[in-house]
């Protein structure tokens, strides 16, 4: 097995655990921790009939925010901490492209996603606001036609959409071990490439 930044293994117990050490930090300009985020997301993408390694990637698509030692808000001090990389590379080694690709992809369907549809970049929260203008802003026309034909373009979109939707604060929230519990049982659903 590899060994990735701040101690993390290329296997399932070691996302739990770190998720378990790290979940109740908070989801950094948005009133709400790091689980409850991830947990509202898989919800988000479980109710809308997505797939497992659908459902996976939206639980885990900010899992590259808990893999340095974020400290306040680094959107706030001009910082993209370009999370998506990050976490994709992980999760590639883990569970293959059905998992990382939308995970990687996540931060430019924002960009794609604020380009083509109106009214998308009112709607985002202020903290995505910010996080835009570091990862590049809207994307232009040559941009939008490669984001298009990126495998899982679509995955992406929709990952994108709850992520959008997944930054409730009064929505009930489980707490760390009740969240991480649910989230081994979706683990134990989606084919593991050992290493
Ligand atoms: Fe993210
Ligand atoms: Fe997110």
């Amino acid at each position: 097995m590899t060994t990735f930044h701040d101690g993390v293994m290329n296997h399932p117990q070691a996302i739990l655990e770190l998720l378990t050490r790290k979940g109740a930090l908070a989801y950094a300009g948005e009133g709400i921790s790091q689980i409850e985020h991830a947990w509202q997301c898989g919800q988000l993408a479980r109710a809308a009939g997505a797939s497992q390694s659908l459902q996976l990637a939206s639980w885990l698509h900010d899992l590259g925010h808990l893999m340095g030692e974020p400290e306040g808000t680094p959107t706030l001090q001009g910082v993209d901490d370009r999370h998506e990389h990050r976490g994709a590379t992980l999760l590639e080694a883990v569970w293959g492209p059905g998992v990382a690709e939308p995970v990687r992809l996540h931060v430019q369907a924002k960009r794609y996603l604020v380009a083509i549809q109106p009214g998308y970049l009112e709607r985002l929260s202020p903290d995505s606001v910010r996080s835009l203008a570091l990862q590049g802003g809207a994307m232009g026309p040559q941009e939008c036609l490669a984001f298009q034909s990126a495998p899982y373009a679509l995955d992406a979109q929709k990952l994108r959409a709850w992520d959008e939707a997944g930054k409730r604060p009064q929505w009930f929230a489980r707490d760390v071990p009740h969240a991480v519990n649910e989230l081994r049982a979706l683990m134990d659903l989606v084919h593991f490439l050992p290493a």
